[in-house]
């Protein structure tokens, strides 16, 4: 039998990068997945492609994740496609690098509104039904600068250090109700988040990392889909690094 079997998925900033790869695998396991992502159009094209692949039922949504009503709206249309709402993964996430002295308040605010504020807005939008239900997986991507910090990303590190308090604080909450709640900290992956480093950061961040290469979008996502399955039904508040060592 396949891990997610009759289970439905939303996934944000599904449309490509670590996000596809995730939907991709729960498709794959059997889930019905929601691609959710900035474009709608995107997320369509997205989300065809997986049903061409693995025949699950999937559905494309356009949000913002910054905007609360584009939250409830994405939980309350994944729910009519496929009559519940099992697992959300917030992965939906920007980076606006700077040193603090050039770093400007409103990237600080972007940065922090679409990756913490909003997973905790998708977070509340599927609690309503997850809570209710007595089940249900949250799954929120944070990073290994979130838990060791980086020069040039105050505001990122900031919002993915958040997203690991949000996440044990949520896992707490819903714990009586069979909600679990985890984290997955990626560390250098190689996406087009990642793409823009120059060849030489590259290698010298491959050799500061013990297992000596980047790391692959679907080796992040084999992380959730344990976070995600029936394997780790006793696992909550957790952050599971994914980075070769990098950080430990
Ligand atoms: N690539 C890495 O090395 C790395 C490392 C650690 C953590 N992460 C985290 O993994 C997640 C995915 O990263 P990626 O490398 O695949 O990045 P990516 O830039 O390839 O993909 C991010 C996706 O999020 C979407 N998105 C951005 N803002 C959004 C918003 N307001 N609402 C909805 N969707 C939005 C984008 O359109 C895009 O499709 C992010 O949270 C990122 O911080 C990445």
């Amino acid at each position: 039998m396949k891990r997610l079997e009759g289970k439905a998925a939303i996934v944000t900033g599904a449309a490509r990068g670590i996000g596809l790869e995730i939907a991709m695998a729960f498709a794959a396991e059997g889930a019905s997945v929601a691609v959710a992502d900035l474009d709608g159009a995107d997320s369509t094209a997205a989300a065809e492609a997986i049903t061409a692949r693995t025949g699950a039922k999937t559905l494309g949504l356009g949000l913002d994740v910054s905007k609360e009503a584009d939250c409830d709206r994405a939980i309350e249309d994944t729910a009519k496609a496929f009559g519940k709402v099992d697992i959300l993964v917030n992965n939906a996430g920007i980076t606006k690098d700077n040193l603090v002295l050039r770093m400007k308040a409103e990237d600080f605010d972007s940065v922090i509104s679409v990756n913490l504020k909003g997973s905790f807005l998708m977070a509340k939008a599927a609690s309503r039904l997850m809570l209710k239900a007595r089940t249900g997986r949250i799954i929120n991507i944070s990073s290994v600068v979130g838990q060791s910090g980086q020069a040039g990303q105050a505001n990122y590190s900031a919002s993915k250090a958040g997203l690991i308090g949000l996440t044990k604080s949520l896992a707490r909450e819903f714990a009586p109700r069979q909600v679990l709640v985890n984290a997955v900290a990626p560390g250098f992956i190689r996406t087009r988040m990642t793409e823009g480093l120059k060849d030489e950061a590259k290698a010298k961040i491959s050799e500061m990392i013990p297992l000596g290469r980047m790391g692959e979008p679907g080796e992040v996502a084999k992380a959730a889909l344990f976070l995600a399955g029936e394997d780790s039904a006793y696992i909550t508040g957790q952050v599971l690094a994914v980075n070769g060592g990098l950080y430990m």
